[in-house]
């Protein structure tokens, strides 16, 4: 009997990964399986962990580096319309898992619910965002959280208030669980001032980073305590640096861009030098933001 007997609708084998992922790079998934709903999404969770199978979730692939032979396990997709369901009750938002986040951005300012502006150019899945307590100069979503819906590795729903939550610069605490939904608060005021804030932050945003059309996975490493891995990877001479056709950005030294015909080796050689030559000047230790499976 195969690991997903019963399952076969939603299971396919040996699926890409690069067309999955901003990067554009990595080999397949042993397995790709998309569950229609949170029950479903329970059965594969039960169902990988009595057959001893790894398992990744795949948001929207903004900020994973997936390895150039794949992934030899199960990746999980939120995607499809119970995956993407948002719900207004200002000043509250509930949004699934697999809704696109600068689009719950967008949709929540022409509802006049404001504050996710602050947040504006930070892309990826709801889930994601959460998981990863994504943010930038002006907050993080942890500011905006009021619960998360969380489908536990023992199939269990919990639902955990944000101060259960643990989040910390780039990081939550899900205790193996994967995060369905997500319900924020915001606040009803003027959705013009705040579509105008929105637009200065993205165009600040991206005149000192990348353009979205550079492949990339956005911020490579964590910003150390009281520094910034990019200015470190900067003065230690790095941008312009590459492996094969990766390259520390030009623009920003805490980006890989991707050129045609990179690998993930590539990326992975760029991120071994830099943390090497930025150690070796400042004795400062830069760990990974972007997610490497
Ligand atoms: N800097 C350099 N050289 C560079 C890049 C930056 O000297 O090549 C200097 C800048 O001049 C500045 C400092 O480093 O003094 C910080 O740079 P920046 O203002 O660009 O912000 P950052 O700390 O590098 C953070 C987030 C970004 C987010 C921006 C803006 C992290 C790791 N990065 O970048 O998030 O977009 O603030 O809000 O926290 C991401 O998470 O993927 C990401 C890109």
């Amino acid at each position: 009997m195969s690991w997903c007997s019963g399952l076969e609708a939603i299971c396919q084998a040996d699926v890409p990964l690069r067309d999955h992922t901003w990067y554009g790079l990595g080999g397949p998934a042993a397995w790709l399986v998309s569950p229609r709903d949170e029950s479903e999404l329970a059965t594969v969770l039960a169902r990988c962990t009595t057959e001893k199978m790894q398992w990744r979730i795949l948001g929207h692939g903004a900020n994973l580096l997936v390895p150039d032979d794949g992934f030899q396990g199960v990746v999980i997709r939120l995607a499809g319309e119970v995956w993407e369901r948002v719900a207004f009750r200002p000043p509250l938002v509930e949004a699934a898992a697999g809704m696109d986040f600068p689009k719950l951005v967008k949709h929540s300012l022409e509802r006049g619910l404001v504050g996710l502006e602050n947040l504006a150019g930070i892309p990826g899945s709801v889930g994601g965002v959460i998981r990863q307590n994504a943010g930038g100069r002006y907050g993080t979503i942890a500011d905006y959280v009021r619960q998360v819906r969380l489908l536990g590795a023992d199939g269990e729903v919990q639902v955990r208030a944000a101060t259960e939550m643990a989040f910390a610069y780039r990081s939550s605490q899900l205790d193996g669980g994967v995060v369905v939904a997500a319900t924020l608060e915001l606040q009803t005021g003027d959705s013009t001032a705040a579509l105008e804030r929105h637009r200065t932050i993205w165009s600040e945003k991206y005149a000192s980073q990348p353009p979205v059309s550079a492949r990339s996975a956005g911020c490579i490493f964590k910003n150390p305590p009281g520094g910034a891995a990019g200015r470190l990877i900067d003065e230690a001479g790095l941008k312009g640096q590459r492996c094969g056709a990766a390259e520390i950005s030009t623009k920003h030294a805490n980006f890989i861009v991707a050129h045609p015909g990179a690998t993930t080796r590539n990326v992975l050689d760029l991120i071994t030098l830099a943390k090497e030559r930025v150690f070796e000047r400042t004795g400062v230790q830069l760990e990974l933001e972007v997610e490497v499976w």
